[in-house]
């Protein structure tokens, strides 16, 4: 009897040492590895929802889904606020962030980011008829809206003597604009120039200068470098073999 219970109790433990194994990533009930990535689901072309469909869609969408797939892993995306997405990785909730997510130091002090995988900036929208605000600099003395927790925020008090409302989603400071709470929004330029061009906006308009060039990397908790390092070599694999080339052309045209 004693031998019987010994062997229980030893089994038992082997089972939990070995659902203990797989790093921080888990494995859904058909034991495939999930990969549990945040991203803040309001950022056209690369996350975004159609109204009545439940997949979320976009370049960042395929993408990870494309490097889950490439490592082995499910991928399980949750949707989060931007200013969630860095949070939810600290106390391990989620595995991996794509969020249209620049990579700067402020950040690198508090996650791993993966290689840049998209190359973008800052640009400016504003009502149609407009005549004060030509340039970044005319924004001082008016009202700007940008997302909260973006490097829009930042890059935009740090001209100083803006009024800046942070708002929770690009397409608030939208319709901030459109009701003349703002003169104008600052927000990354692919996004901008989709929302004009791709959502059928009217009576604002997307100006050409930049105020800043930025690139985008998948950020990993700070202690993953394990991850970090799957992460990169399934994107580079995606490089060669000419799959990050598809996603690309699919959401933005051939590259230039
Ligand atoms: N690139 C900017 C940043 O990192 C904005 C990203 C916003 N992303 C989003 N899914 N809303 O701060």
């Amino acid at each position: 009897m004693k031998k019987i219970l010994a062997l229980v109790a030893a089994m038992a433990f082997a089972v939990f040492a070995l659902a203990g194994c797989g790093g921080s990533q888990g494995a859904d009930s058909s034991g495939a590895k999930v990969l549990k990535v945040g991203s803040s689901i309001d950022f056209a072309p690369f996350e975004f929802q159609d109204e009545g469909q439940k997949d979320y869609q976009g370049f960042d969408m395929d993408l990870i889904r494309a490097i889950g797939k490439e490592m082995g892993y499910a991928v399980e995306i949750q949707n989060l606020g931007f200013d969630g997405l860095i949070p939810a990785l600290q106390a391990k909730n989620v595995d991996a962030v794509i969020s249209g997510m620049t990579i700067n130091d402020e950040r690198k002090q508090n996650v791993l980011f993966s290689a840049p995988y998209y190359q973008s900036g800052l640009t400016m929208v504003v009502r149609d008829d407009e005549q004060a605000i030509q340039s970044f600099q005319d924004l001082k003395g008016h009202k700007v809206a940008v997302q909260i927790g973006t490097t829009s925020a930042e890059a935009v008090k740090k001209l100083g003597g803006v009024e800046v409302k942070e708002l929770n989603t690009p397409a608030d400071c939208f319709m901030e604009l459109k009701g003349k709470g703002v003169d104008a929004v600052v927000n990354d330029r692919p996004v901008n120039d989709y929302y004009i061009q791709k959502s059928g906006a009217t009576g604002v308009k997307a100006l050409e200068e930049r105020l800043t060039s930025e690139d985008y990397g998948i950020a990993i908790a700070k202690d993953n470098a394990d991850l970090q390092k799957k992460v990169d070599d399934a994107l580079k694999k995606l490089k060669e073999n000419g799959e990050y080339d598809k996603i690309f052309a699919k959401w933005f045209g051939e590259k230039k």
